[in-house]
């Protein structure tokens, strides 16, 4: 069978559609918009600099109103980046001509990052830059104002820095004249002019000489429709050329500009069998179309240097290619992967080697052997979306076994990378599948944790939550609560102002733009949204007021699919809620499913809401109350109540709470202690 696929939106054209709707004269439309982290933070920074920008959504039309080329306001507060270089470098051009001062930070990983070669040349053009910590390095003091023309050479190819000073030139409303030593993308060009710049670019030696000659004082609206990206369509694309899709993927609709698609012409010298369904390239804007890609015996190669600035970000996903192709594959000239959001260069060795790949580090590139014996053991991803993306490649293929340490890196451009993962990785690469849900269907792979899963089910009242957080303390394992999760979405959907009643038509990327994610925190997981870490709030009448609405959508259960198995990736846990033994993890090493007679429930629950049964009536009520909720869980078309066929029932109607915990971890120490000394043999 062949998959069929859409990839989520281009993140640099993503970037740079928002950056100049902002410097627009009016109203801007941008379709399918990249919705992951690195987008979001450039969308707030602008809120922080005076643009309106609604709520990214993938799906539907983003409308910005620009506030005009030099019309942004002094931010209240310190710009953060995040992850994301691209907002960093092209914020620092935007910035420098407006007249405002104004702090950018970032990221760790950003902190660390080069930033003077962007710097330099732009305080050549007159603005400011005094570094808070390191010189050269973010946080950076931005004093923006009047600017001089530029006529520079670039050091390095590189469309950070040459779309940097072309923003500049469009700021300061100056001309810029550039030569750079290769082809890197050219986005920024393409957008400039269908604003209204004149702009024009032509080859140079071996490299690209552009100039920006004017630029109006107020930019025109753009009308971009985003289209995939190239670079996150690798993956799958690597997926299916190593076999682990089946017959092969059809990618729909990605961005095929020539800048950006360097890695087809290497794959083709690799014996990678492609076919690239080009649409007529609209006459502004950007190329796109079809991809169709057939598993493939690929053989070693050797990329050259001039060929880097065309695949700058597909080398990881090139590295695991070579893993697997027979013979030597050779990267040289690609010193620039050092300082990505990783040394990748270093983090691709430092993970392939110990996997059983011969790699040979070279100061600017990568010796691969390629190797077809299963691989398994765990891999870091340095923080870094696409050495977590590539190795989760590299383990989804038949045989291998590969756990990525942190797999929520991936959101910075790919959110629900996971997800596609098991939906389209090749059945014989999932022996355990079971349970499907409507998200997974048949292809719940196993999802591989770095210790014990431990799931508890049963229907409402049983105290799976409390007994649940007690067993993950006895063990020292982390508690998974599902229930928050629903609530944290819940809480940032109110907070959106997105009416309540329009959230049934919410899909999962328009979900995937609310930042709420949950990060291991010790013993626990701490639920995030953005920065902040949310606690009391998802307890609020109003929170408690929508959840079980929002749990009920479907769009919901795929987005709470991915969170959850990536906790499942993160170390033992126990977690308590529906379908979590049956869909999420059909492979976990015990499952309880906790029953209880309906009126010893309906006690539990009178206690556990403060409100002490006076009377019997009071708990016939209730249980009455319960017999409804048990036959609507056990009947609704959405996660329903369902033990999954190997759970273990465990009646508590006659166990006290204490029992009732430890006959659970007596299961546990059955089943996983013999092979795991994490399990105590004994209670605190
Ligand atoms: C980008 C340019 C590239 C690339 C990055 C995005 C852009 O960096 O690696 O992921 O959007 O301009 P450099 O051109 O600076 O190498």
């Amino acid at each position: 069978m062949v998959t069929e696929l859409r990839v989520p939106g281009d993140k640099s054209i993503s970037h740079r559609a928002l950056l100049l709707a902002a410097l627009a004269g009016g109203e801007s439309r941008i379709r399918g918009i990249l919705t992951g982290e690195d987008p979001q933070a450039t969308a707030s920074i602008l809120r922080e600099l005076g643009v309106r920008v609604p709520p990214l959504a993938a799906d539907g039309e983003l409308r910005v109103t620009g506030v005009g080329v030099r019309g942004m306001r002094t931010p209240r507060r310190t710009l953060d980046c995040a992850n994301s270089g691209t907002t960093a470098r092209l914020m620092l051009g935007v910035l420098a001509g407006q007249k405002l001062e104004a702090t950018l930070t970032g990221d760790d990983s950003l902190r660390r990052r080069p930033m003077r070669r962007v710097t330099d040349p732009l305080s050549r053009m007159g603005a400011r830059f005094d570094p808070v910590a390191a010189p050269g390095r973010l946080p950076l003091r931005v004093t923006g104002g009047p600017l001089r023309a530029l006529d520079y050479r670039l050091p390095v190819a590189s469309a950070q820095l040459k779309s940097a000073l072309l923003l500049a030139g469009v700021t300061g409303g100056v001309p810029v004249r550039l030569v750079e030593p290769g082809f890197s993308r050219d986005h920024t060009e393409r957008m400039l002019a269908a604003a209204g710049c004149a702009l024009t670019s032509s080859p140079e030696g071996r490299g690209n000489r552009v100039r920006l000659t004017a630029s109006p004082s107020a930019l025109d609206p753009v009308d971009v429709v985003v289209p995939g990206d190239f670079s996150s369509a690798a993956f799958p694309l690597a997926l299916a050329l190593l076999g682990g899709a089946g017959e092969g993927i059809v990618l729909r609709g990605v961005g095929l500009n020539p800048t950006r698609t360097g890695l087809l012409p290497v794959l083709e010298r690799m014996n990678a069998r492609i076919e690239v369904d080009m649409r007529s390239a609209p006459e502004r804007g950007e190329p796109a179309g079809d991809l169709i890609i057939h598993p493939s015996d690929l053989t070693g190669t050797e990329v050259r240097p001039g060929e880097i600035p065309g695949l700058i970000d597909e080398v990881p996903v090139l590295a695991v290619l070579a893993a697997r192709a027979r013979g030597t594959t050779r990267i040289t000239g690609a010193e620039e992967l050092r300082v990505k959001e990783s040394d990748r260069l270093g983090a691709l060795a430092a993970n392939l080697s110990p996997l059983g790949v011969e790699v040979e580090e070279l100061p600017d590139g990568l010796v691969i052997e390629g190797t077809d014996r299963p691989l398994s053991g765990p891999v870091e991803a340095y923080g870094d979306h696409r050495i977590a993306m590539a190795f989760g490649v590299l383990g989804a293929l038949p045989g291998n076994d590969i756990t990525v340490d942190a797999p929520a890196a991936v959101d910075v451009s790919y959110p629900g990378f996971w997800g596609m993962l098991e939906r389209v990785s090749t059945p014989a690469a999932r022996p355990s599948a079971r349970g499907a849900g409507p998200e997974v269907g048949a292809h719940a792979r196993p999802v591989r944790g770095r210790g014990p899963v431990i799931v508890i089910d049963g229907p409402a009242g049983s105290g799976k939550s409390t007994t649940a957080r007690e067993v993950a303390r006895r063990l020292d394992f982390r508690h998974l609560d599902s229930g928050a999760l629903y609530r944290a979405l819940t809480y940032a959907l109110l907070e959106s102002g997105r009416p309540p009643d329009s959230w049934p038509a919410l899909t999962e990327s328009d979900l995937n733009a609310h930042p709420v994610r949950m990060t291991a925190a010790g013993s626990a997981f701490r639920i995030m949204l953005g920065a902040r870490t949310l606690t009391t709030e998802l307890r609020s009448p109003e929170v408690d007021a929508h959840v079980s609405a929002v749990a009920r959508l479907p769009a919901v259960r795929g987005w709470l699919l991915d969170r959850q198995r990536q906790a499942g990736r993160e170390g033992s846990l126990v977690g308590d809620g529906r379908d979590l033994g049956t869909v999420v993890f059909p492979e976990a090493d015990v499952k309880i499913f906790l029953v209880a007679g309906v009126e010893e429930r309906a006690r539990r629950r009178l206690l556990q809401t403060g409100r002490a049964p006076d009377s019997e009536s009071d708990v016939t009520a209730e249980a009455a109350r319960l017999r409804t909720r048990d036959r609507i869980d056990a009947t609704r078309a959405i996660a329903p109540l369902k033990k999954a066929a190997d759970a273990l029932e465990l009646d508590g109607t006659h166990l006290s709470f204490e029992e009732q915990v430890d006959a659970i971890l007596g299961e546990v120490r059955a089943h996983v202690g013999g092979r795991d000394s994490e399990v105590p043999n004994s209670g605190p």
